[in-house]
């Protein structure tokens, strides 16, 4: 197989993993630092490298932020039409999950290259990161889930994070027993899936 089918195949087969998919069974350290190492492979803007990584293994940590979530959780249910569906998904895995990671931006006082127009580069920067590690977290046959219905400022505080640092992404990390062929939220017919010609436009 080409390695660009295989880096397809393995795009198309990366899923978000949810709390009831994780296994008790801990995550080798060289397997975690392949996966924070993918991270640290991303691009940057003007070579920022503007990421921080803070590795959760603590139960108590982990239940005041899974705390966070349940009040953030019953917000969102306020929110949604769809709301008897809402409430039927799971939508994190925190606690089941052997490892969480807060990614975290920091926010510098330095002038970098390429964000003098455009302010958010370095957080998309570190957004490109976790995609990395999403992947190489996939390869390595290891779930991740991304947890974003959260209160930002309380999981700064839990997990002491030094100032000037911006949360961008919460994840679970763990051991799987499979991966689900297709997003769950098209399998329950959330959303639609979008087919490429309705995402590409031409300009010739
Ligand atoms: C920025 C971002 C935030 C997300 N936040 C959540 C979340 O809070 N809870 C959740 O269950 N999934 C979350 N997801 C996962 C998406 O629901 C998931 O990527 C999408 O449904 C497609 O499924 P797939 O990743 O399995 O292909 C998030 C994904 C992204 C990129």
């Amino acid at each position: 197989m080409l390695e660009a089918d295989l880096l397809l195949k393995l795009m198309q087969s990366r899923r978000d993993v949810r709390g009831n998919s994780f296994l008790d069974k801990r995550i080798e350290k060289e397997k975690l630092e392949m996966i924070l190492k993918a991270g640290i492979s991303a691009p940057s803007v003007g070579y920022s490298q503007p990421w921080k990584f803070i590795v959760i293994d603590n139960e108590r940590v982990k239940n005041e932020i899974h705390e966070n979530f349940a009040i953030e959780n019953e917000k969102a249910k306020q929110i949604f039409e769809k709301s008897e569906l809402y409430k039927n998904l799971k939508l994190e895995g925190i606690k089941e999950a052997p490892l969480n990671i807060a990614v975290l931006y920091e926010d510098s006082n330095e002038d970098i290259l390429g964000m003098t127009s455009m302010s958010s580069m370095g957080e998309y920067s570190v957004v490109c990161a976790v995609e990395n590690m999403w992947l190489m977290a996939r390869s390595l046959n290891i779930g991740l889930g991304w947890v974003s219905i959260l209160d930002e400022q309380k999981i700064l505080k839990s997990i002491k994070a030094p100032k000037n640092h911006k949360l961008i992404a919460y994840l679970c990390l763990g051991y799987v027993d499979g991966f689900k062929d297709e997003p769950e939220l098209k399998t329950l017919r959330w959303k639609e899936e979008k087919k490429l010609n309705e995402c590409v436009e031409y300009i010739c």
